[in-house]
C-alpha cells in the first residue's frame, strides 16, 4: 500500500524515522523534514517502509556518489551533506551516553576514513536461473547485489572484484559449489590477502586451480577457511615501526586512518606511563606503537594474533612486549594482576568487556583508556568504572565507517 509520510529525523541506525501517532515508521535513505512516498515491506516488517520517491527533499540532501547506493547494503548514508551527517553521528554518542546517565563532554567527530576500507567481505551466491552473483549483501537481506566497483575501498584493494569473481566462478563451475561463499579480502603491503569460506573441503586438482587464480591475480596469499592454498609473499601490514604478518581471519581495523587515529588518541591519553597493559590487543596496533616508549603486556583470545604480535615485537628499537592468549570474558585480569600497571587500554569486541570492567573498577590503576566500537556496551562498562570511583574525561568519537551508522570512540578514565 503506497502512502505519503513526513520524516521527523534520522535514527541511530541511519534510517529516516516518521513518528505518526506515537508509532515509529522507519524509511531508509531519507532525511529529517522530507516528505516521501513509501510502500510496505513484504514479510514481517510492520514498522519498515520502502522508499519510492522523495516528494519534498531536505536542503541537506546530496547526490550519492556510488551507482549501487540504495540497493547494496554496504552504505546506509551517502545522501546527506557532510556537516549534518557528522553532527548526527556525534549525536548518537551524546544521546546514548546521556540515556545511560554518563555525564561527560563529547568532542567533535574525528573523520578516519582516510584512503578507504582496506578490508571487505564479498559474497558469492547463485541467484535465479543459476546465475552467479558476486558482491555485497542487499540492505536487511541475504540477497547479493553484484557489483563491479566500490568507491569506498582503499586503492590497495584495486583488483579485488576481479579476483573475487575469478575465485567464485572457479569454485562454482568446477565444484558445483552452490553454497554461499564468503570472500574476505585485506589490502596488505604485498598485495591482496584472501580467505574463502563456505566451499567445504576441496579436492587437490581444485586447490591447484585455485593456486593458479592466486598467481594470475598476484595475490599475496590465498587461504580457505584459514588453511593455506598459496602464499606468494607474506601478507604484512605496518603497525608503527613494525611489520605484522596477518593471520587469516584475525581482527584488523577497517581503515589505515582509523587504526592510526585510535592509536594516536590512546598514546596521547597514556602520556608518560612506563608499564602499560593492552587488553583485547589483536595483532598489536596499540601495543607495537606504545612499545616505542613503554613496556607493554598484551592479551587477546586469538592465539594466532598473539603469535603475530610476538613476532613483530622483535622489531629493533621497541621496548619489551609480553603477550599471551587469554579469554578476558571468562578470565579477566584481577586487581592483584592489575597492580603493577601505570595505564590500561581495553578495546573489546561489540559485546564490550563487562567482566574486565568490573575488575578494573575494583583496581587502583591510575589511568584506564577505553576504545569501543559500540556506544551502548561502552556506556554499560563506563558506568561500572565510574561507580568504582573513576572520573571520565572528554569522549572522542571516531568515524572509521563513513557512510554507515557505526561509530567508534576513545575515552580516558582516571583516579
Ligand atoms: C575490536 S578488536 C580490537 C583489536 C585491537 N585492539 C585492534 O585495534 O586491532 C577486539 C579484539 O578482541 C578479541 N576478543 C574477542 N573476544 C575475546 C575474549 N573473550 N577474550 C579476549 N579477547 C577477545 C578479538 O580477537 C579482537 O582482537
Amino acid at each position: 500500500m503506497v502512502e505519503r509520510v513526513r520524516i521527523d529525523h534520522v535514527g541511530h541506525r541511519g534510517d529516516g524515522v516518521s513518528l505518526r501517532a506515537g508509532d515509529a515508521v522507519y524509511v531508509p535513505y531519507t532525511l529529517g523534514g522530507e516528505t516521501v512516498e513509501v510502500d510496505h515491506v513484504p514479510g514481517n516488517h510492520p514498522d519498515r517502509r520502502k522508499l519510492l520517491a522523495v516528494d519534498v527533499a531536505s536542503p541537506e540532501r546530496i547526490a550519492p556518489f556510488c551507482p549501487h547506493f540504495g540497493v547494496c547494503g554496504g552504505c546506509a548514508i551517502q545522501h546527506w551533506a557532510t556537516e549534518p551527517y557528522q553532527a548526527w553521528k556525534r549525536g548518537i554518542v551524546v544521546e546514548t551516553l546521556a540515556q545511560a546517565g554518563i555525564d561527560c563532554e563529547v568532542a567533535p567527530l574525528v573523520d578516519a576514513h582516510g584512503t578507504g576500507r582496506r578490508r571487505v567481505t564479498l559474497h558469492g551466491r547463485f541467484g535465479s536461473h543459476d546465475v552467479l552473483k558476486v558482491g555485497f549483501s542487499a540492505a536487511s537481506s541475504h540477497d547479493v547485489i553484484p557489483i563491479h566497483r566500490c568507491p569506498i575501498l582503499d586503492p590497495g584493494l584495486d583488483g579485488v572484484l576481479d579476483a573475487a569473481w575469478a575465485l567464485a566462478e572457479l569454485l562454482s563451475s568446477k565444484m558445483s559449489v552452490t553454497k554461499p561463499l564468503d570472500i574476505q579480502v585485506t589490502a596488505t603491503i604485498n598485495g591482496l590477502d584472501i580467505d574463502v569460506r563456505g566451499s567445504g573441503p576441496l579436492p587437490t586438482p581444485l586447490v591447484t586451480a585455485l593456486s593458479r587464480v592466486a598467481e594470475q591475480h598476484r595475490l599475496a596469499r590465498l587461504t580457505r577457511h584459514g588453511e593455506l592454498v598459496l602464499q606468494r609473499l607474506p601478507p604484512t601490514v605496518r603497525m608503527g615501526r613494525a611489520e605484522v604478518t596477518l593471520p587469516p581471519g584475525s581482527f584488523l581495523q577497517a581503515t589505515v586512518a582509523g587504526e592510526e587515529t585510535l592509536a594516536t588518541l590512546v598514546a596521547e591519553r597514556i602520556g608518560k606511563a612506563k608499564k602499560v597493559l593492552d587488553l583485547f590487543c589483536g595483532a598489536g596496533p596499540f601495543a607495537l606503537r606504545l612499545a616505542e616508549k613503554a613496556r607493554v603486556t598484551a592479551y587477546d583470545n586469538d592465539a594466532a594474533a598473539i603469535a603475530a604480535l610476538a613476532k613483530a615485537a622483535r622489531t629493533p628499537g621497541l621496548k619489551p612486549i609480553k603477550c599471551e592468549p587469554r579469554d578476558l570474558f571468562r578470565r579477566p585480569l584481577v586487581p592483584p594482576e592489575l597492580r603493577d600497571f601505570d595505564a590500561v587500554v581495553f578495546d573489546p569486541p561489540r559485546q564490550g568487556a563487562q567482566a574486565q570492567a568490573l575488575k578494573l573498577a575494583a583496581s587502583k590503576v591510575p589511568v584506564v583508556i577505553a576504545v569501543s566500537c559500540n556506544v551502548a556496551t561502552f556506556a554499560r562498562d563506563a558506568r561500572l568504572l565510574i561507580d568504582g570511583g573513576y572520573r571520565i574525561d572528554t569522549v572522542v568519537p571516531v568515524d572509521q565507517f563513513r557512510h554507515t551508522p557505526h561509530v567508534e570512540l576513545v575515552a580516558r578514565f582516571t583516579r
